[in-house]
């Protein structure tokens, strides 16, 4: 009884549908003999690729949110620089041998491309008074290249200026940086002893990682210090009354330790199936 029931009514669905189609056929036909070119309405479509951010930009908005967050305020500064900004004003005279540590590209009339964005700082300085909290990310440019280097990469500079402003609170803004950006409470973060021209004491600091071989290896990831006196008198702050910190973080540095990424120049390669990988981040 049921069959018969069930029968009766995907039969009347059967000529629903085939009316439908009648009526679409009927429809189509007209089109097609009104345009002049053939078209094959049931060719399948072509699926449009969509584009997504680069994992590099990613990691540059996620730093910077969370810097915004630990209530920095972002700034920019020009890619193309003068040697004043980039090395002058930063304790760095002509004749240093500090110079020669940046591999920089040198323009004509004494212009340059930034090779840190440590000229922002300078930049920053001349046009705020203290208190500053600033950082500044961008582009910056070095004749170097291996699988931790490239000559395009992007920095995040910071900078705090005010009262009593101490190593400790430059370890903790760091600590707390770099343990939000990892989500991972126990990251281990190193700090080592180095030498910046612009800051005094300096370090650098690296993140342990377990290489592609199972081994553990230390990556740096940022130089930092406290302003160097003879930085904050050019800038006409008073280097008796204000002090601060610095940190120049290196953007692909975090993206490898993030992405799990043993050659940083992939990032710039524009293989799409390396980016591809990274559109879901
Ligand atoms: C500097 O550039 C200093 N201006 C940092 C600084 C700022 C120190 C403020 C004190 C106060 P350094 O050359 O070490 O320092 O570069 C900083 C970071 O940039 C490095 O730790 C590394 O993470 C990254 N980096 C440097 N060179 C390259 C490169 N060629 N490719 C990718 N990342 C790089
Ligand atoms: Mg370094």
């Amino acid at each position: 009884e049921e069959k018969a029931l069930a029968g009766k009514s995907l039969n009347n669905a059967k000529s629903t549908i085939n009316a439908i189609l009648e009526e679409k056929k009927v429809l189509l036909s007209k089109v097609e003999s009104n345009s002049k070119d053939e078209f094959d309405f049931s060719m399948p479509g072509r699926a449009s690729s969509i584009g997504s951010i680069h994992p590099i930009t990613k990691i540059m908005n996620k730093s910077i949110e969370i810097f915004e967050s630990l209530k920095f305020e972002c700034v920019e500064g020009p890619e193309v620089e003068d040697e004043f900004h980039n090395f002058s004003a930063l304790n760095i005279p002509e004749s240093h041998p500090a110079r020669a540590m940046h591999d920089t590209f040198y323009l004509d009339n004494n212009f340059l491309l930034r090779t840190h964005t440590s000229s922002v700082q300078v930049r920053t300085m001349d046009q705020q008074d203290p208190p500053i909290r600033i950082i500044a990310p961008g582009k910056v440019y070095r004749k170097d290249s291996d699988i931790t280097h490239t000559p395009m990469f992007h920095q995040i500079e910071g900078l705090y200026i005010d009262k009593e402003v101490s190593f400790s609170n430059l370890k903790s803004i760091i600590n707390i940086f770099l343990k939000s950006f990892f989500e991972q409470d126990d990251l281990k973060i190193r700090f080592r002893p180095s030498y910046f021209p612009f800051t005094e004491p300096s370090a650098e600091v690296d993140i342990e990682y377990v290489d592609s071989k199972g081994n553990k290896n230390w990556l740096e990831i940022l130089g930092c210090g406290m302003v160097h006196p003879n930085v904050l008198d050019m800038a006409k702050i008073d280097s008796s009354i204000y002090s601060g910190y610095a940190f120049g973080l290196g953007v692909e540095r975090l993206a490898m330790l993030k992405l799990g990424i043993t050659d940083l120049r992939l990032f710039y390669e524009n293989d799409l199936r390396f980016l591809k990988q990274f559109q879901r981040m």
